[in-house]
């Protein structure tokens, strides 16, 4: 049976990185003995400025009846919809609050092999193997809950509103999600202990109050797991400073939208990242980097962060569906990145090559062949 995936390419580089991503899966299909489905959309603000929509009639519906959904970047210069937002973001905003895809699951891991971003002319700072945590970011409400308004009066904005929304339900989900992520893995590099740690401003804010309670409320349930708090802006350096200290980190929606911006930093940067928009019924997986107009049709963009993405793609549809196939594949996917960034020859210009983005493509595709003898 062939897994349907939905995928929305998007704007600027998100069609080249994507591409390089269907390589990938196509090389998965052929090496692991799996099928995939692919079914494209146009979508993002290019598409609304050619056709006047955001996407397709019938994209949402054919998400909802996915098995996963993979989406390249959104945003294109001058696409703007009458409302002010950024044409396109109805997309993303649609699956995530559509789909209920309440955890934004972005992990910071430092391959060996990458240069980190600001260590240039410096010793390097941190290893790889101190760096790998994950940055759990709450989806669906907070600052993004879509209540919020301009008041204009005679022709004037006079006053703007945004509402931070905060429920317990919202945050004993995205909580408990992060307590069962940090239980299925290894700890923190600095001393191998499974910890969570709350990221919130409670010194201010009563939404953050009421997300402190219910973390220590549930953590109860998870005497294995250590809980360990921060304010987010003290946390922002911590993070910096020392982030071997870090497993899970659960934070609100626009804490964890800067936070993982910078975590970033610590693994090789934006080319790297990657997210999963995960719920309890559907996945969306994207990179973290946006679409780049300026090196659009440039063959340059790196698509890791896609592949990177596709892999996690692989790994939650493998355990949704009890497929071993897909699992290992997952873990090929990320042997082909790990050992084309070790060897370091066919890297983009973000970590130093001179690869295109083609050419990356081309060595991950036979990287997860290479890898599915040992992984199948
Ligand atoms: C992200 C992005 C989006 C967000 C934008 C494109 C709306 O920055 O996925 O982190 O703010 O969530
Ligand atoms: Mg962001």
């Amino acid at each position: 049976m062939a897994y349907k995936v939905v995928v929305l390419a998007g704007d600027g580089v998100g069609p080249e990185v994507m591409r390089e991503g269907i390589k990938v899966l196509k090389a998965v299909e052929e090496a692991f003995g799996v099928e995939f489905d692919l079914v494209p959309y146009p979508c993002g603000g290019k598409h609304y400025l050619e056709a006047g929509e955001e996407w397709p009639d019938g994209a949402f519906e054919s998400c909802k009846t996915s098995d996963a959904i993979l989406l390249g970047a959104i945003g294109y210069p001058g696409a703007t919809l009458p409302s002010g937002d950024l044409a396109g973001a109805g997309v993303v905003f649609g699956l995530r609050f559509g789909l209920d895809l309440y955890a934004n699951v972005r992990p910071t891991k430092l391959y060996p092999g990458v240069k980190h971003k600001i260590h240039e002319g410096l010793k390097q700072v941190w290893d790889p193997e101190k760096v790998d945590f994950v940055i759990v970011r709450e989806n669906t409400e907070g600052i993004y809950a879509p209540i919020r308004g301009i008041l204009r009066r005679g022709g004037f904005e006079e006053l703007a509103v945004d509402n931070k929304v905060t429920t317990r339900k919202g945050v004993e989900r995205i909580i408990r999600f992060a307590f069962e992520l940090s239980k299925r893995r290894e700890g923190a590099p600095l001393d191998g202990r499974k910890r969570v740690t709350c990221v919130d401003k409670s010194n201010v804010l009563d939404g953050c109050r009421l997300f402190r309670r219910v973390f220590d409320e549930l953590a109860e349930e998870y005497p294995e797991v250590e809980r360990d708090y921060a304010y987010i802006d003290a946390f922002m350096q911590w993070m910096m400073r020392g982030p071997e200290a870090y497993d899970v980190v659960v934070t609100s929606n626009l804490f964890g939208d800067i936070a993982t911006d910078l975590a970033a930093v610590l693994q090789g940067g934006m080319g790297l990242a990657a997210s999963g928009n995960i719920g309890d019924n559907h996945g969306m997986f994207e990179p973290i980097h946006g679409s780049a107009p300026k090196y659009e049709g440039q063959d340059k963009a790196n698509p890791m962060g896609t592949v990177l993405a596709i892999q996690m793609m692989l790994e939650w549809l493998g355990e949704r569906k009890g497929d071993g196939s897909l699992v290992g594949a997952s873990l090929a996917v990320e042997d082909a990145v790990k050992s084309v960034l070790k060897e370091g020859k066919r890297i983009t210009y973000d970590l130093g090559g001179k690869a295109k983005c083609s050419q990356v493509g081309d060595a991950l595709a036979e990287g997860v062949k290479g890898a599915a003898g040992s992984r199948g």
